[in-house]
């Protein structure tokens, strides 16, 4: 049988390699999935029983239950204070990996370029050739205590091809949040030269020590040339629910909808009766899980604290930290390769990332405290060996 192109052409993530790599052995520390093992709230799992037991099981509206795009416009409001009409600006996805791709076919005809920031999720680059586009990466750098791109070199990417600029912040890999100074430049660049920003939001319930957030959408006028990504899958452990939500303007919304209904129809309906119970209710809110990333990535710092060969700024958002180890000698692959070899502990290459993140690894802190400190022992004992030349 003849495969594609497209399809010969993607190759799978380091990520999924090393998580099976590391599925070989039994006492194996994996830090490489951004999955939490937390449980999803109660309230949801109890509301998709109920939701399936009176036999809400069928195909909703392809935009989404007209109860849940409501629900999302309210929270969208209170949290970037900007108003979705959830009768033609909001699609309920299957994820925000649908909610990126439909809006990314939306907006790309062939060789149309997209500017990715580096350190970038993989699956940007991926969806971007998926759909015919060109990535553009700009490079990152050690600035301002966080690992990347400067606003001047996002500006300096652009062609009279570029359409989009992605934007994802908390980000992931790194941790950072993208300060206001950076974020009204980007605004700027957008305006300037009518380029579409698509804002991967999916960790913002997820920032540490008072760091203050800033969104595209804060500046006058960007409402208007921004597509909103969110996922539930962070805040409230859903990943396996698969629902998220697109938020644009009224042309591209209905473009995701008339798309969405050629290839999934809905996001599953039990899901988003779920979340109508969750995002109704006033008195639910992710604290506890927040709450817990919390202890966790308090954790990861007192792990790094004289750790020889390491370095780490603290992650401001998300539930990961990106570890430079230039001084241990080994390129992120190596290093990751050998840990697991050495240690059974599973971490991520930072060349997956783009190629300007090769010394650095990623480890996901969704595992409960006495497996990190487990895994930060054992990464202890790896770099103490090598530091001693053995
Ligand atoms: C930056 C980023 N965006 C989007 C997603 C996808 O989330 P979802 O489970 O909602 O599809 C992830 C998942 O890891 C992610 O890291």
């Amino acid at each position: 049988m003849r495969i594609s192109n497209l399809a010969m052409g993607l190759t799978p993530s380091p990520t999924r390699k090393l998580f099976d790599m590391a599925a070989k052995y039994n006492d194996t520390v994996d830090f490489t999935l951004g999955d939490p093992d937390i449980k999803t709230p109660i309230e949801i799992r109890n509301a998709a029983c109920k939701a399936i037991m009176d036999g809400k099981t069928r195909y909703s509206a392809n935009a989404g239950l007209i109860e849940l795009r409501r629900a999302i416009s309210a929270s969208v409001l209170r949290r970037n204070g900007v108003f979705y009409d959830p009768e033609t600006e909001i699609v309920a996805t299957i994820g925000a990996m649908e909610a990126l791709y439909a809006s990314l076919l939306c907006l790309l005809n062939s060789g149309d370029e997209v500017i990715l920031l580096e350190p970038y999720w993989i699956n940007y680059r991926h969806m971007v050739t998926m759909c015919g586009g060109v990535p553009v990466i700009v490079s990152a750098k050690e600035n301002n205590g966080g690992f990347a791109v400067s606003a001047d070199d996002v500006e300096a990417a652009v062609t009279d091809k570029t359409r989009v600029i992605v934007i994802n912040s908390p980000n992931n890999p790194s941790g950072v949040v993208y300060d206001k100074e950076f974020m009204g430049r980007i605004a700027e660049t957008s305006k300037k030269y009518n380029i579409t920003v698509i804002t991967d939001e999916v960790y913002r319930r997820l920032l540490y020590d008072g760091v203050e957030y800033s969104s595209i959408l804060d500046f006058e006028g960007m409402k208007e040339n921004t597509v909103l990504i969110y996922s539930f899958s962070k805040e409230f452990a859903m990943t396996g629910w698969r629902i998220g939500y697109a938020a644009a303007p009224k042309e591209l919304a209905q473009s995701i909808t008339r798309l969405q209904e050629n290839i999934v129809a809905c996001a599953p309906l039990m899901s988003q009766h779920a979340l109508v119970e969750a995002l109704n209710d006033e008195g639910f809110d992710s604290k506890e899980i927040v709450d817990e990333f919390t202890a966790r990535r308090q954790c990861v710092i007192e792990q790094m604290e004289g750790m020889p060969l390491l370095k780490m700024n603290p992650p401001q958002g998300t539930f990961y930290a990106f570890i430079d180890i230039t001084d241990t000698g080994l390129d992120g692959e190596a290093f990751a390769y050998k840990l697991l070899e050495e240690e059974h502990v599973a971490v991520v290459p930072g060349g997956a990332y783009g190629d300007s993140c090769k010394n650095y690894i990623r480890i996901a802190f969704t595992l409960e405290i006495p497996r990190i400190i487990e895994g930060f022992g054992r990464i202890r004992r790896f770099v103490e060996r090598i530091s001693k030349g053995e």
